[in-house]
Parts: structure tokens; C-alpha cells; sequence
């Protein structure tokens, strides 16, 4: 294994690569997310069509420029909530194996407790320290937002005309304080704690009726198909919350009094399918998110290991696990 710090430039490098690739779906799915908000089907603007015409419309007027508004956002974002995993991840868990071997707190060092290995406790450590990841990351997650649904040919959403992320962090906190770069952070919350605790479930269910139901041996192909089924069943359970936060991102205080409130009149006023608008986005964004983090991760964490251990003379035996 690698150190920390190099896991965390590694996965880092990886997550930041699949972004790139993907960050386009993430603009469209913004724009779909918030065309009609509170309008009946029939009054709704139809300025995006879907994926596709999203994509095609966006780069016609604007340009990969377009395509790419707040990139620099979704990288720092990806660093903090990668970040927070890092170093949350352990801490809590340990803590949580000591709790369930009824052990003192302190004895969270204790090897025996380290090594405990208890599956609902990893996925609660993980969900864990990614709702405190995206708490963190959140500002960014909103000038993320903002900067993509900025348009100056089709606009929907409030126009935020932020020349960079530094300009849009700067500008909300100068005329709503810290509360406005905080606005939305329930539901930014609860999309991730959403997401990270179905992820490693689901990728397990799917591994084991695969290996029941098909002829796949354990191998890439295997890997591949588990972790594009538990892709969807993250996006069908991430897609609410996430709607319900670019809404809460979208306006300044003035629109709706929480999250819930955002959720009860978006469905009321637009029927229960409108917490799926954009989904088709978020899925073209997920799955190879999902399928390149995990495959880039293998390559970057292969170099870094390589790396530390010519250039900084670090032998495997020393890192700990
Ligand atoms: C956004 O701001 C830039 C420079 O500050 C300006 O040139 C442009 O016209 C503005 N666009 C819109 C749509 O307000
Ligand atoms: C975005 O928020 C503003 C309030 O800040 C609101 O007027 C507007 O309807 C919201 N939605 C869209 C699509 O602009």
C-alpha cells in the first residue's frame, strides 16, 4: 500500500481525470434540473431536450467553454470530499469497531480493533465521512452550480455572472456572508450520505447474482458489470436530494424556506417526476465516473507507488497497511 498522502494525491489525480471526462453531462443535467422549476408541464420552457441536445445545444452557442463552466469548482470539490474520505474514513471506523467490541474508546490503536472488519460498519464510516466531505466541499459545490447554469445564449436559472470560482466564493460572501456559502447544505448532504451508503451494498448484491447467474469469473469484466449496476442504483437514489440541491443552490434565500419546502412545492407543482429531471444526465455522468475513478485509480496509486518507492526510498514494509 501506499501512504496516505500519496493515496490522496493518487485518488485525487483519478477523480479529477474522471471529472474532466464527464463534466459536460454534469453542466446539462444542471441546466435540465432547473429548467421549468415550479412551472406546470405545459408552461415549461423546453430550451433542453435531454442529454444529447443539452450537449449539442451547449457547445453549438458556447463552445467546450460552455461545456466546461466551473471545472476548476468540481476539482476542488473532488479534492475536499476525497480528502474528508481519507481521513475520516479510518478514524471513524476504528472508533465505531471499538464500540461494537464494547472495548474503551481509547483502545482504538489497539491492532485487534484496527483489523476488526464488519461490513455495516465500513459502509456507515464511509457514508460518514463523505456527508462530512460534502458539508466541507459544499461552497464550491454551489459556485459549481451557479457557474453552470450560467448561460448567455439559453439562461435558466438565476444568472450568477461570476468570472471565476475566487469571484463567485468572494461575491456571495460579501453580500450573504458564511450562511450564503453554506445555503443548500442539507440537501448536499443528504445526496451524499444517499449515495456512498448504497454504493459498496449494492456493488456486492450485484457481484454475487452476477457470479450465481452468469459464467463471469472474478476479473475485470466481473468488476465492470458490478460497479455499472450499483452506478444506476446510486443515481435512482442520488437524483432526488441532488435536484432538491441545485434548486437550494440556484436561489439566494428567497425561494424556498429549506429543503423540504423545495421538495413539497417541486412535486406539487410539477408532478412527482420532476425530482427525475436530468437523471439521464446524472447517469451519463455517474457510470463512467464510477467505471474511470476506480480504473484510473489502479493506474495513478501503481505510478505513486512506483514513485515513492525510487524517489523517496520508502520500502512497502514501513507504510503500515
Ligand atoms: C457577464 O460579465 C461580463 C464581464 O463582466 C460581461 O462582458 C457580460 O456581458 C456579462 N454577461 C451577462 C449575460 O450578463
Ligand atoms: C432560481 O432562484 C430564483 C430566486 O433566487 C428564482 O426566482 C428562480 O425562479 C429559480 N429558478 C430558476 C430556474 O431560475
Amino acid at each position: 500500500m501506499s501512504t496516505t498522502i500519496g493515496s490522496f494525491i493518487a485518488g485525487g489525480i483519478a477523480a479529477c481525470g474522471a471529472v474532466t471526462v464527464t463534466h459536460s453531462f454534469e453542466t446539462v443535467k444542471i441546466r435540465l434540473q432547473l429548467q421549468g422549476e415550479l412551472q406546470t408541464k405545459r408552461d415549461a420552457p423546453k430550451l433542453y431536450r435531454g442529454v444529447l441536445h443539452g450537449v449539442r445545444v451547449i457547445y453549438h452557442n458556447e463552445g467546450m467553454k460552455g461545456l466546461l463552466r466551473g471545472l476548476s469548482c468540481a476539482y476542488i470539490y473532488q479534492m475536499t470530499l476525497n480528502g474528508c474520505r481519507l481521513g475520516f474514513y479510518d478514524p471513524i471506523r476504528t472508533h465505531l469497531n471499538a464500540l461494537a467490541l464494547n472495548r474503551d474508546l481509547s483502545s482504538s490503536h489497539d491492532s485487534a480493533v484496527k483489523a476488526y472488519q464488519s461490513l455495516p460498519i465500513n459502509i456507515a464510516s464511509g457514508a460518514t465521512s463523505g456527508i462530512l466531505g460534502a458539508a466541507a466541499g459544499s461552497p464550491f459545490f454551489l459556485v459549481k452550480t451557479r457557474l453552470q447554469s450560467f448561460s448567455p445564449f439559453l439562461p435558466v436559472g438565476t444568472q450568477h455572472n461570476y468570472t471565476t470560482a475566487w469571484d463567485g466564493l468572494s461575491k456571495i460572501y460579501s453580500a450573504e456572508g458564511v450562511r450564503g456559502l453554506y445555503r443548500g447544505i442539507g440537501p448536499a448532504m443528504i445526496r451524499t450520505g444517499f449515495g456512498s451508503s448504497v454504493q459498496l451494498p449494492t456493488y456486492f448484491l450485484a457481484k454475487r447474482q452476477l457470479q450465481k447467474h452468469t459464467s463471469l469469473a472474478e476479473g475485470p469484466a466481473l468488476h465492470l458489470l458490478s460497479s455499472a449496476c450499483s452506478g444506476i442504483v446510486v443515481c435512482i437514489v442520488m437524483h432526488p436530494p441532488d435536484t432538491v440541491m441545485s434548486r437550494m443552490y440556484n436561489q439566494t434565500g428567497n425561494l424556498y424556506s429549506g429543503a423540504f419546502d423545495c421538495l413539497y412545492r417541486t412535486v406539487k407543482t410539477e408532478g412527482l417526476l420532476a425530482v427525475y429531471k436530468g437523471f439521464f444526465a446524472h447517469l451519463a455522468r455517474i457510470l463512467p465516473h464510477t467505471i474511470l475513478t476506480l480504473s484510473l485509480a489502479e493506474q495513478t496509486m501503481r505510478v505513486m507507488r512506483r514513485f515513492e518507492e525510487s524517489a523517496l526510498g520508502i520500502p512497502d514494509k514501513l507504510k503500515g497497511a
